[in-house]
């Protein structure tokens, strides 16, 4: 039995006391230091996940705290001014209109000479076609002057529909960008067989066939595949050649439909595609009611002037038999068909 004094007791007890509250105060710096670490760590994990979901406006809850930063508004109409830099040069077209005629390919024109990135010859060269034997320094002569970062364009409406053109133009170049208007391939060849009826009549007088007479085959009634004004509109056909020699991204499809009714949206896209700022606002754009056409405001000098296409364009369509218009409709369906299949887009026809 140990015998221990009262006092040897009380000073036992105290050292005890002290040790334990070493040891506590030591298990609670550890908890304190986790706690810390703890915290750090929701606060740091909680901060990714708000950001994340701001970012994602997918899982924004509150709209005040999933505001994306104000983007901007790019106003263009300081990289729209006519552009100065350089010399004017000659050079090859870095873009091109290649068709398809009476589709529209004279709009696009028109509202791209009104953009001050684009140089584009005022009339069909039809080089890669008809003037080829001419040589290309020839061609290169006949485009117009461009200046520094404005692109050369030119438009022949034949270029599509004409075989021979396609491995000229990548003998030029195979990363020209082309851009084809189609339109409706009925009302493409009624407006085709209006242009050439009228051409004809300008220098003969000898009597036209009729639209019907045109198209139809006497020996079969049924649609003629091969005659000249619904051959072009067999868009299938001609594009699977271009695309043997270019890539689709090469190649942009406009709407001519939709050219007429919304040419601002066409327009639009005809410059992203060839990559240059949107300076055909929409406001440039004015509804003729007597024309029954979209016309351009341009300035010249100080003033504005409202230009339209000339009279040529825009003709109106004499009716077609309800009977051939239904074969041709019934001839165009599974042409179109593939069409779109190949291009991986449709149109409204
Ligand atoms: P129609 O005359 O049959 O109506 P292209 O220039 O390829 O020859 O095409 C002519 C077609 O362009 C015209 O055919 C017309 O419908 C169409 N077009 C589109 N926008 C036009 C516009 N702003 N002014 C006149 N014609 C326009």
């Amino acid at each position: 039995m140990i015998m221990v004094s009262k006092d040897k007791v009380h000073l036992l007890y105290n050292d005890v006391e002290k040790e334990m509250h070493v040891s506590r105060s030591g298990f609670y710096r550890k908890v304190s230091r986790y706690k810390t670490l703890g915290c750090v760590f929701i606060v740091v994990v909680a901060t990714l996940l708000i950001t994340s979901a701001c970012l994602s406006e997918k899982f924004c809850w509150r709209e005040r705290t999933c505001e994306l930063p104000p983007v901007p508004v790019q106003d263009s109409s300081h990289v729209c001014k006519k552009l100065q830099d350089g010399s004017p040069r000659k050079k090859f077209p870095e873009a091109l209109i290649i068709g398809v005629r009476k589709a529209g390919t004279g709009a696009m024109r028109f509202y791209l000479d009104m953009h001050p990135y684009v140089e584009i010859a005022s009339a069909e060269i039809n080089f890669f076609d008809f003037e080829y034997e001419n040589g290309y320094e020839w061609y290169k002569n006949q485009l117009p002057m461009a200046l520094d970062g404005q692109l050369t364009m030119e438009k022949t409406s034949n270029y599509f529909h004409n075989k021979k053109t396609i491995q000229r133009i990548y003998n030029m170049s195979s990363s020209v960008k082309m851009i084809v208007v189609v339109r409706e391939p009925v009302e493409r060849s009624v407006s085709d067989y209006i242009q050439r009826k009228l051409k004809k009549s300008e220098n003969d007088e000898i009597s036209y066939p009729s639209f019907e007479e045109f198209v139809i085959d006497p020996s079969t009634g049924e649609v003629d595949a091969s005659e000249k004004i619904i051959k072009p509109s067999i868009y299938h056909k001609h594009v699977v050649k271009w695309l043997k020699y270019f890539p689709l991204e090469n190649l942009h499809f406009v709407d001519g439909g939709n050219l007429i009714l919304n040419p601002y949206d066409e327009v639009k896209k005809v410059e992203s595609f060839l990559g240059i700022p949107h300076c055909l606002t929409r406001d440039k754009f004015v509804f003729s009611s007597t024309k029954g056409f979209y016309c351009i405001k341009k300035n010249k000098g100080r003033r504005e002037e409202t230009k339209c296409l000339p009279e040529t364009k825009g003709r109106p369509h004499p009716p077609v038999d309800p009977d051939v218009l239904r074969k041709l409709k019934v001839f165009f369906k599974p042409l179109n068909e593939k069409f779109f299949r190949t291009i991986g887009r449709s149109f409204n026809w």
